[in-house]
C-alpha cells in the first residue's frame, strides 16, 4: 500500500494492556504515550544555539506498567530480549543494549532526587520506525520518563524532563545530540509546530491549522547510525567554526562574519559554518511565514535546506536526494509545496508538504518511482501535528 495508514493511539495502548497480560499477568495500572517527530526546518542547528521547527507525529510508542513489588524493573518490548534492571542504587549501561535509553532515564530520576523507583513491570509497544530517522529513541526516552513519573508519583516540568532525557542519551547512548528531538516530543500540541529557541532552550508553538495542508513522511528505508561519528564530527567541525570566529554563539555570526574568516577556516569548516548560519536565517524565516499562513513561501525554504544538507553539511545521501528530487518533479501542481531530508541524515526520513487531497497520490507516485530506482520499497504516511508525551 503506497500510504500506510497511522495506527490509532488507542489501539496502541490496547496492544500495550494485552502484552502486559501475556508477559506479566498484570492489569496496567498506567499507561504512557510518546510520539515521534519530523523536523520541517532548521536542521543540524539545535547543537549550534539555532532555531528549529519540529512538529511530533501520530506515531508513537507506548508503555503499560504496573507495580511488581521487587527492586527490579522487568521491560520487555515485542521481538527483544526482556531487560531485567535492578533499581538499587546508580544505574550503569549494559545488555540488552536497547534498554540503555532506559536506564539513563533512570539515572536521571536518581539524580533528580525522585528515588528510589519501586519495582515495576512494563511492555513497550511502537508505531514508530527504528533507525527511521523519526527519533524513535526520544520518543522511548519520554514515554518511559513519563511512565516513571506516574510510578513515583512526581510530575516533572515539561523542559527538566525532555533535558533528562537527552543526559540519557548523551550518557547512556554516546549520542551527543542536541535538544531538538526530546522537546518536540514533550511539547508537541495538536495542530501546532514547535519552534525551538535552542539558545534559551524555550519551545514557541506555531500553529499548523490549515486542513487542507499535509505533512508526508517519506522513509527510505535506508537506515543510520548517528551514533557512528559522523554526527559527532559535524558537532566537532560547528565548533571550531565558532571557534575561528571568535565568536561566543552562532546566533552573533552573519554570513559577512563568515566571509572575513574564510581563508582562515578552510574550505571544509566555511561550508559547515555556512549551512549554520544560512540554516539558522531560513528557520526563522519559515516560521515568520507560517504565521502569516503563507505557506508557499515555505517551498523555497525547504529547498535551499536540502541543498545547504547535501552540499555544505555534506549529511544527505543518494536515496534522500532522489527522493526529495522524486517529491519536486511532482511539483506545485501535483500538489507538493516543499521536499527535505529531515533528522540527522545519512539515510532515514524525507519531509514534504503537500496538499491534503492530494495526499495519496503524491504518496503513490513517490513510492513507485522510489522503488523502481533503488529496488527498495519506501514507508511512505502522512502526519498533523500531534499532542505531546502523556499519561493515557
Ligand atoms: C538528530 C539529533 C538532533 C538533531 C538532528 C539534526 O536527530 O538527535 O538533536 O541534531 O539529528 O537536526
Amino acid at each position: 500500500m503506497p500510504l500506510q495508514a497511522n495506527e490509532p493511539l488507542a489501539d496502541l495502548s490496547i496492544d500495550a494492556r494485552v502484552y502486559l497480560k501475556h508477559f506479566y499477568h498484570q492489569e496496567a495500572a498506567l499507561v504512557a504515550a510518546a510520539p515521534g517527530r519530523v523536523n520541517l526546518i532548521g536542521e543540524h542547528i539545535d547543537y549550534c544555539d539555532g532555531f528549529v521547527l519540529p512538529l511530533a507525529i501520530d506515531r508513537h510508542i507506548v508503555i503499560a506498567a504496573a507495580l511488581n513489588n521487587s527492586n527490579q524493573a522487568r521491560i520487555r518490548t515485542t521481538g527483544e530480549e526482556e531487560a531485567i534492571i535492578s533499581l538499587d542504587g546508580a544505574q550503569e549501561a549494559g545488555d540488552p543494549k536497547w534498554a540503555n535509553y532506559l536506564r539513563g532515564v533512570l539515572e536521571g530520576f536518581r539524580l533528580q532526587g525522585s528515588w528510589p523507583v519501586p519495582g515495576f513491570n512494563a511492555v513497550i509497544v511502537s508505531s514508530l520506525p527504528i533507525g527511521g530517522g523519526l527519533s524513535s529513541s526520544a520518543a522511548l526516552e519520554l514515554a518511559f520518563a513519563t511512565i516513571v513519573e506516574g510510578i513515583v508519583d512526581t510530575v516533572l516540568d515539561t523542559k527538566e524532563k525532555a533535558l533528562l532525557c537527552q543526559q540519557a542519551e548523551h550518557n547512556f547512548a554516546g549520542v551527543p545530540c542536541g535538544i531538538m528531538d526530546q522537546f518536540a516530543s514533550a511539547f508537541g500540541q495538536k495542530d501546532n509546530l514547535v519552534l525551538i529557541d535552542c539558545q534559551a532552550q524555550e519551545p514557541e508553538l506555531v500553529p499548523f491549522h490549515s486542513n487542507d495542508l499535509s505533512l508526508l513522511v517519506a522513509n527510505t528505508m535506508i537506515s543510520h547510525d548517528l551514533a557512528d561519528g559522523e554526527y559527532r564530527a559535524r558537532r566537532e567541525a560547528t565548533e571550531q567554526g565558532l571557534a575561528t570566529l571568535e565568536k561566543e554563539s552562532w546566533r552573533q555570526v552573519s554570513l559577512a562574519d563568515l566571509e572575513g574568516v574564510k581563508e582562515a577556516m578552510g574550505d571544509l569548516i566555511y561550508r559547515r559554518s555556512r549551512h549554520v548560519v544560512s540554516e539558522i536565517a531560513r528557520t526563522v524565516e519559515a516560521a515568520e511565514e507560517l504565521r502569516r499562513d503563507n505557506y508557499a513561501a515555505l517551498g523555497p525554504l525547504m529547498a535551499a535546506s536540502h541543498q545547504s544538507l547535501r552540499d555544505d553539511f555534506e549529511v544527505s545521501c543518494t536515496e534522500l536526494d532522489l527522493m526529495v528530487e522524486l517529491a519536486n518533479k511532482i511539483g506545485f501542481e501535483g500538489g507538493v509545496l516543499g521536499s527535505r531530508m529531515t533528522g540527522g541524515g545519512f539515510g532515514g526520513a524525507t519531509v514534504t508538504l503537500c496538499r491534503t487531497d492530494q495526499l495519496r497520490e503524491i504518496g503513490a507516485r513517490l513510492s513507485i518511482s522510489y522503488e523502481q530506482e533503488t529496488g527498495h520499497a519506501p514507508q511512505i504516511f502522512a502526519t498533523r501535528p500531534v499532542h505531546g508525551a502523556r499519561l493515557l
